[in-house]
Order: C-alpha cells, then structure tokens, then sequence
C-alpha cells in the first residue's frame, strides 16, 4: 500500500479544551499503529501552541489554515510566515475555497502568500476547484487549468527550485460541506487531467503531490483513495470527530 496524506481543516471550530483531546485521540491511535497514513492537522491557529507540544517527537505534522500576504508590518490581526515557521508549522493552506469566496482573497493576494511561505521554507496546500455553476455548465477543466496555471505563473521561478514544497488540493466548491461527492469516473478523469496540466507546465512538477477534498467520511475514503494520481485526503466535517477521522486514517 503506498501511503497517503491525510489532513484534517478544523476551519473554525471548537474549544482549547476540544482541541487538546482530538490531538490526544490522533496520537493514541498513532501509538497504537491504527494510522497508516501521513497526517497533518489545521487547527485553528490560537491553539498551536499547546498543540505542537502534545505532537513533538509524533509523526502528525502542523498546519496553518491562513498566513498574512505581507512580511511584517502594520496589519492587525494577521499571522506572518515568519511567525508560522516560529512555531515550526510545516504547512499551510492557501486558496481554500472558503478564503476565496467567503473572504474574498483574489490571485494577487493567494500569489503574495505563497511567496511569504516559500521565503519561510513553508509547505504549502494549495486548494483549487469549481464552483457548482462552472462545474453545471461544464467548466471544471478550464477552471483549474485557469487556478493552476495563474498559481504557477505567479511564483515560477521560486516554485520551479521548491516543487517538492506544494501540494494541490482539489475540493470542488460544491462538494465542501454538502454531502455531495463526485464520481470516481469524474475523479479520475479530474485527476489524471491536473496530472497532464503540472507535467506540460514543466516536468519538474510532477512531485506535486494531489489531495481531494469534500465531504469526505470514512464511508466513502477507501472508494475515493482508488482514484488515480490522488494522493490522499483534505477532510473538513469528518476531522472534528476523532473516531470519524481515526477510522479515515486507518483505510487502506
Ligand atoms: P468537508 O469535508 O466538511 O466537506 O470540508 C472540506 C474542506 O473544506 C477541507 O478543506
């Protein structure tokens, strides 16, 4: 079995103390070989601290759901890169569709973050996707080929030397919390075409590693971890609740 990625966006959700319990609840089942993936967790970022002592020495990496797009300065209320690799946070997500759509981050902004990541040696998860009209109106491939190519484009130079620092993530807008999940046919066929989309742009590309995201449940992960070219799972919902998330991380 080759193994996957398995990351776990807590988005804006729970406590110190709900927190602090999920990340024990992880570790146990780590301890007790249950997971046989790589995992990385997105807490939200206040709680960090606690939780990065609980993972030292464990094999679950720390991510970042946001990062300022500037270096330091006068910006209240952001989180630099700088203060991210402070903290030894290995990833970060950029472009998640809630930050696009929601908040309302445009390209430039999305290109300015991943260069403050890159410049910290920041891996990043970069998210792309469809919205259910482009996906209705038959869009999805010259949408992500717009996402990628706009996203490379935008740090050529920097991600031609750091390929191996990206991973993309590919979570359709109208799969994210709505229960709704494309057909392994529609995968593959999404997949093996951001495959053939990074390696045209450039060989050295092809270690991006790919992840689906949306409305994953440990019901359906085993059948999603058959699509081609897919290299594990960004999961919202299903990685608030340890045993959801625990049995996900335990699929072969
Ligand atoms: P859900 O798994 O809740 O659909 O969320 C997916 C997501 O947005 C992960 O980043």
């Amino acid at each position: 079995m080759t193994k996957k990625i398995i990351a776990g966006n807590w988005k804006q959700n729970g406590t110190l103390k709900s927190s602090v319990r999920l990340t024990k609840s992880i570790i146990s089942a780590l301890d007790k070989k249950r997971c046989k993936h790589e995992i990385i967790i997105f807490p939200p970022s206040i709680y960090f601290l606690p939780i990065q002592d609980l993972i030292t020495k464990k094999k679950i990496k720390l991510g970042s759901q946001n990062v300022s797009a500037y270096a330091n300065g006068a910006f209240t209320g952001e989180i630099s890169a700088t203060m991210l690799r402070d903290l030894k946070v290995n990833y970060c997500l950029v472009g998640h569709s809630e930050r696009r759509h929601v908040i309302n981050e445009t390209e430039s902004i999305l290109s300015h973050k991943v260069t403050r990541l890159l410049e910290n040696n920041i891996n990043i998860v970069y998210c792309i996707g469809e919205t259910l009209k482009e996906y209705k109106a038959k869009k999805t491939k010259i949408i992500l080929r717009q996402q990628i190519q706009r996203f490379i484009k935008s740090n050529e130079n920097n991600l031609r030397i750091k390929p191996k620092r990206i991973i993309l993530a590919y979570e359709p807008v109208w799969a994210i919390g709505t229960g709704l999940v494309p057909t392994i046919y529609e995968l593959n066929k999404i997949f093996s075409f951001i495959r053939a989309t990074l390696n045209k742009l450039d060989n050295r590309y092809s270690s991006i590693k790919i992840l689906y995201g949306g409305s994953v449940t440990p019901d359906n992960a085993s059948k999603l971890m058959e699509t081609n070219h897919m290299d594990g799972l960004l999961i919202g919902g299903s990685s608030l609740i340890s045993k959801k998330f625990i049995d996900i991380c335990s699929t072969i």
